[in-house]
Parts: C-alpha cells; structure tokens; sequence
C-alpha cells in the first residue's frame, strides 16, 4: 500500500526547465554530517555550525519525496554527507520505497557499514549502490580520507555484491597522480567485479580551491589510458546518467568517466536535489536553494508544496559555471548531496 495515495492525478503539471528538460530523478541529502574527512570535501570533518536549521525529520523528508513523485519523478539517491549516519536510514529508506510512483532508490555511501549492512540495505528497499573509493593504495586512502579504513570499505564493496543489489559503483575522484590512485589495483579491482569504477572529474568548490589547483586533472587522462589498452566506450542507455562506461573483454566489471568539466554534460541533466535542511537545489553549483521546509509541517499542504516546485523550475540555469572559475553557493559537496 502507499502512504501516500495521491487525491487526484496531476496530468499536465510535470518537472520541466525552461530548456525542455524534465526531472525524474531527486538527489536526496540525509544530512550533511560524515563521518570521514576527505581532503577535497571536509577536511577537517564535518564542523557543526551554529544556527543552522535541524535536518528534516523522517516525517518531513516522506512529504517532500511524495510530492515530488505526483509530479512523476521516480527515482530517488539517498547521499549526505554520509546518509548511514542517521540512525533512522534504513527505516527511511523502507518507507520512501512504499510511496507510490517511486520505482528505484539508490545509495551513495563512504562504505564504512557497508560490510555489516549491506542485506539490511537490500532488505529495506535500496536497488543500487555507489561507494566512495578514491585510492586502492592503503595509505594514501588513509590519508585522503582520514580513516585508514581501506579493507573495510573493499569488504563493504563485496558485501554490496553478494546482497544482490541491481547495480553497484565505485565513486573515485580523479586526482593529478594515478599511480598514487593505485592505477594497476584498480585495474585488478574491476577483473574479477561485476561493477562499475567511476572516475569523476574533480570539482572545485568553494572550501577547495587551494587542493583542487594542486590535483585537478581532466578526465581525458583517464579515456586516452583506456583506450590505449584495448577498453571500448559502451553506449549510453536513454535516462542513464552522464558517465561513459567503457569495458573490456577480459575484465567483468567495467571503467566509467564522469566529466562534469566537458563541454554540453548539463545538457541532458534529468536531477533536482533535496538538501537536509528542505531547500530545493536545482543545480549542484547555483544558489542558496529554495526553501521548502514550511510546506513540509503537515500532510494538508501537499498541493501548495506542488506549486512551490513547479514554479521553481524555469529558474533552472542551462548549466553551470566551473570552467569559468564559479562554483556558485557550494561550499563543498557534503552540503549539498554531490
Ligand atoms: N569533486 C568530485 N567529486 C566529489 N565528491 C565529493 N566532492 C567532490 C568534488 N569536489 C564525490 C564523493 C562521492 C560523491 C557523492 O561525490 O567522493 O563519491
Ligand atoms: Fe564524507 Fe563523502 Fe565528503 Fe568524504 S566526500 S568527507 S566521505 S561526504
């Protein structure tokens, strides 16, 4: 049954920018708290600050989701910060899977409960799952993420694997030095894994500039090294999200690149975000966001969080501004659910 059985169709209202674009997918951030200090997001953990808002409650955060899903978005990623902090997660989880009209829910996490977590997970409703690795190398990973956690986190990976999930990813931000990435594990990593090795392109954001400046490297290293050993960029599935996946007859899993600094990658961009605290984003690097949060106190407030939405969208820009040195209101991608 759905919490939420929606009182009358909305036929005619959709998810759509001023650009043609329409939205079927909301980036959730559960909270913007973690648990890990990667140099390039919180490097120096995450810092309360003082006079921020609360996070949504589970109740406000069920609202928001179903009335997104009146408006046809269907899939939903659940991120952070680290979202399996919240102790409520995989409660959260089970009931975001039971309102109606939302078809996949997957996760973004650092892996730390991954290993003991995984089935419960998997039990509660997640589909899919993306794990933060950005080195295979034991000490630099400890260094970079300030928790000398690699083979928890690889377990977590396998753990993922066996639970059966649909899809599960590996999140790794490109830095200048592969060899320090651990190039060759990575490539021994995917042999044998049904998965996917994500390269994102290292992104600038306001709290980073001094290490994005020193690691920053365009994803191009990244394509010319695959295809120079033999790997083929697979095509795209209609709806997928803009990594390009390249794969190799003698490894299981496959390497994808995300490059957030090429030139046309907003122009299919299908996602809207939810931060912790209820503001609607409707770009990773645009503004302080909208506020939702007074619409979401009560179930009879439905139709007026609707109209909310829907007049927000033509205020979509066509795209960001990194390559022009402007990472927008974004201090660091914690904030706003990456
Ligand atoms: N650039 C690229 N990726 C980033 N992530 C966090 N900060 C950045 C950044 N500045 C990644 C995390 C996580 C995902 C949500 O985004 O490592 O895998
Ligand atoms: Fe935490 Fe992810 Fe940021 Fe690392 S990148 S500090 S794991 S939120």
């Amino acid at each position: 049954m759905a919490l939420f059985d929606p009182p009358g169709s909305l036929q005619g209202e959709r998810l759509e920018d001023g650009f043609g674009r329409r939205f079927s997918y909301l980036r959730l951030s559960l909270t913007d708290r973690c648990n890990f200090r990667c140099t390039y997001c919180l490097p120096n953990g995450f810092v309360k600050q003082q006079g921020l808002p609360s996070e949504l409650s589970s109740e406000e955060i069920y609202r928001a989701v179903a009335a997104f899903a009146r408006l046809g978005l269907w899939k939903l990623r659940l991120t952070g910060g680290e979202p399996t902090v919240r102790h409520d997660f995989t409660e959260i989880t089970r009931k975001l899977s039971e309102i109606e009209g939302i078809r996949r829910i997957a996760m973004t996490t650092n892996g730390y409960r991954l290993v003991q977590r995984a089935s419960e997970w998997r039990e509660a409703g997640v589909d899919a799952v993306n794990v933060s690795i950005d080195t295979l190398d034991p000490k630099a990973f400890a260094s970079l993420t300030g928790h000398d956690r690699l083979a928890d986190v690889v377990a977590g990976v396998d753990a993922a694997l066996e639970a059966g999930f649909d899809t599960v990813k590996v999140n790794s931000v490109l830095l200048r030095d592969l060899e320090r990435s651990g190039w060759d594990d990575i490539l021994r990593f995917v042999e044998t894994r049904n998965l996917s090795w994500r390269f994102i392109e290292f992104m600038r954001t306001n709290d980073n500039t001094a290490f994005h400046e020193q690691q920053a490297t365009p994803g191009e290293i990244v394509r010319d090294r695959l295809l120079a050993a033999g790997w083929e960029p697979q095509s795209r599935e209609i709806g997928a999200g803009p990594a390009v996946d390249y794969a190799h007859p003698a490894y299981r899993g496959r390497i994808g690149l995300i490059a957030p600094y090429s030139p046309g990658f907003c122009e299919s961009c299908n996602r809207l975000r939810l931060s912790s605290r209820g503001r609607l984003h409707l770009c990773l690097f645009g503004t302080e966001g909208l506020d939702l949060r007074e619409l979401l106190q009560r179930d009879d407030q439905q139709e007026e969080l609707i109209a909310r939405i829907v007049a927000a969208m033509p205020g979509k820009s066509r795209g960001h501004r990194l390559n022009e040195g402007d990472s927008g209101a974004t201090p660091h991608l914690a904030s706003i659910g990456g």
